[in-house]
């Protein structure tokens, strides 16, 4: 299927839908507390990967430094939707065989470049959940307004669960066809019960109202975070 992909001085509600969740994560970055932001869903293919990718580009529009990294080792996607190639990637940084600057790639975009993944590993959740992957996240992080991580479903493996822990914030992507509350309830409390701060849902794959067709994001919900702080904290 073809890819949607936002453009730039794109006035179509899906490119004014992601702007305005730009303006979300730009109020709570504002002391550059929320840097590191992990996209995931409860299943597969709700959407993370093109709103990921989307959401990177309308950053990188406002003038924001961002970097995308893809973390999903079994269905890697940001290559392709940004038409890069994917023979070395943070694989090879890990392995020792390629340093990081060397491996991140530009993008159409001049802000927004992207850490592919390279090639397969045998373990993909050891690789996510390793000081070293951490390491190399944090040796470049100071070049960045925003990074992003493209990840699998928390649903089916613990990889974004265990990636989440080195992140400042999830936002949690649902497609509406496919929409299973309890699936989503359940991906919100695991990640919940290990600390983990969800900053919002959007919703994908809505249908418009003027024609047939899907829209990209319809919707964002996103919690209030220092009242939630505030309330978990004393209540
Ligand atoms: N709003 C949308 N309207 C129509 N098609 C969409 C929309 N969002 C995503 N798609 C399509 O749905 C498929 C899955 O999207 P995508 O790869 O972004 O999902 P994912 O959640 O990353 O999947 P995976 O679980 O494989 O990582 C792709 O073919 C993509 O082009
Ligand atoms: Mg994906």
């Amino acid at each position: 299927m073809a890819e949607h992909k936002i453009r730039k001085h794109d006035s179509s509600p899906v490119a004014e839908a992601y702007r305005k969740v730009r303006t979300n994560l730009q109020f709570m970055n504002i002391d550059n507390d929320l840097k590191k932001v992990l996209l995931t869903s409860a299943g597969p293919s709700e959407g993370k990967s093109s709103v990921t990718g989307n959401l990177g580009l309308a950053l990188a529009e406002a003038g924001h430094k961002v970097l995308i990294v893809d973390c999903d080792f079994r269905k890697p996607k940001q290559h392709r939707f940004f038409g890069v190639s994917n023979i070395v990637g943070s694989m090879e940084v890990l392995l020792g065989e390629e340093l990081i600057r060397d491996v991140i790639q530009k993008t159409e975009e001049e802000n927004l470049v992207l850490l592919t993944t390279g090639q397969k590993p045998p373990n993909p959740s050891e690789i996510l959940g390793s000081k070293r992957f951490i390491e190399m996240i944090n040796e470049i992080e100071a070049e960045y307004d925003f990074i992003l991580f493209d990840t699998p479903p928390v649903g089916m493996v613990t990889d974004a669960a265990v990636l989440s822990r080195m992140t400042d914030g999830v936002i949690l992507v649902a497609a509406v066809e496919q929409e299973d509350v309890r699936g989503l309830e359940h991906a919100k409390m695991q990640l919940e019960d290990i600390g983990i701060q969800i900053l919002g849902v959007i919703l994908n794959k809505v249908p418009m109202d003027e024609g047939g067709y899907y829209g990209y994001v319809y919707n964002h919900y996103y919690g209030e975070r220092s009242k939630s702080r505030r309330r978990n904290g004393n209540d």
